[in-house]
């Protein structure tokens, strides 16, 4: 079997972690990366081997990739995903703060095309089970509080793992949750977003990597559901199995719960 030529949009933390993953997989190949930010003309896989390192979306054109894995910034994406479709490349996309709009566009895009692919709030394995026992606890308790960090780095909240688990909890309880709301606020904002009745706290700190409590409030008692990614590392084996599972779908699948089957 030839091997999979892929390649890779983003070359910050997370797109360094997936040219290594990919680099080390049997099967696979690194055929070049997309950077629209980037200004050398090549980069180095961490296996020694230069690839090409391309600054515009048409540069996806000249790596013949069979698929693409990409962790960059929204608006990348949103020029990068509607090319790649086009030209029958495989997206495996884990960028967030992505718009609902833009990924049922994709997704009725690739349909229309026959093209597999999975767009993933969160690729690590514990956060996706984290999210699947939220949504099993979720129509049995009557408030919620969720409470992400992440590394001061990140340009979005709340967290695409936290959207996608108070989206989730609240579809899966069918009605919005029961939600304090301060009579008096001494400082604007203090008691943070609200999805659904669902309050989400955002935490941004140097020394964080990935990290979410799920909070219920019963009569009398609390659950809590916690995941950490403490190294970036944690999402690799989920892009690797959505590389190898998109081959054989033919529209984008959206969440690796789905990919795995914990949901229709
Ligand atoms: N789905 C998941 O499991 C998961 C896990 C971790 C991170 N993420 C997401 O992946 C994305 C990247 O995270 P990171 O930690 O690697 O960030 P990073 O800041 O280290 O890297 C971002 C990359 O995108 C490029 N970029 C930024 N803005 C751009 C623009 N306007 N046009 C073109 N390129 C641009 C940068 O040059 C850089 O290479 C973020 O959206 C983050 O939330 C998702």
């Amino acid at each position: 079997m030839p091997e999979m030529r892929v390649a890779v949009s983003g070359s910050g933390n997370m797109g360094q972690h997936v040219m290594a993953a990919v680099d080390a997989a049997p099967g696979m190949q690194v055929v070049g990366v997309l950077d629209g930010l980037a200004e050398a003309e090549t980069i180095a896989l961490p296996g020694g081997a230069d690839v090409p390192l391309l600054h515009s979306v048409d540069g996806l054109d000249s790596l013949e990739a069979d698929a693409l894995v990409d962790f960059s910034n929204a608006v990348w994406t949103e020029a990068l995903l509607p090319h790649a479709l086009e030209r029958g490349v495989r997206p495996v996309v884990g960028t967030t703060g992505l718009s609902d709009a833009f990924v049922d566009q994709m997704v009725e895009q690739s349909v229309a095309a026959g093209v597999g692919g999975v767009i993933a709030s969160n690729f690590a394995l514990g956060a996706v089970m984290m999210m699947h026992l939220a949504r099993i606890a979720a129509p049995h308790f009557e408030a919620v509080e969720v409470i992400e960090q992440h590394h001061d780095g990140k340009v979005d909240a709340p967290s695409g793992t936290a959207m996608t688990t108070a989206r989730e909890m609240r579809a899966a309880r069918g009605s919005d949750f029961r939600r304090n709301v301060a009579e008096r606020e001494t400082l604007p904002h203090a008691r943070a977003a609200e999805f659904g009745g669902v309050t989400l706290h955002s935490v941004r700190l140097p020394g964080l990597v990935a990290h979410q409590e799920v909070i219920f409030g019963g009569v009398g008692e609390t659950l809590k559901l916690r995941h950490d990614s403490i190294s970036r590392e944690s999402f690799m084996p989920g892009v690797l199995r959505a590389l190898r599972e998109a081959e054989s779908l033919d529209h984008i699948v959206l969440g690796l719960d789905r990919l795995l089957g914990l949901v229709d």
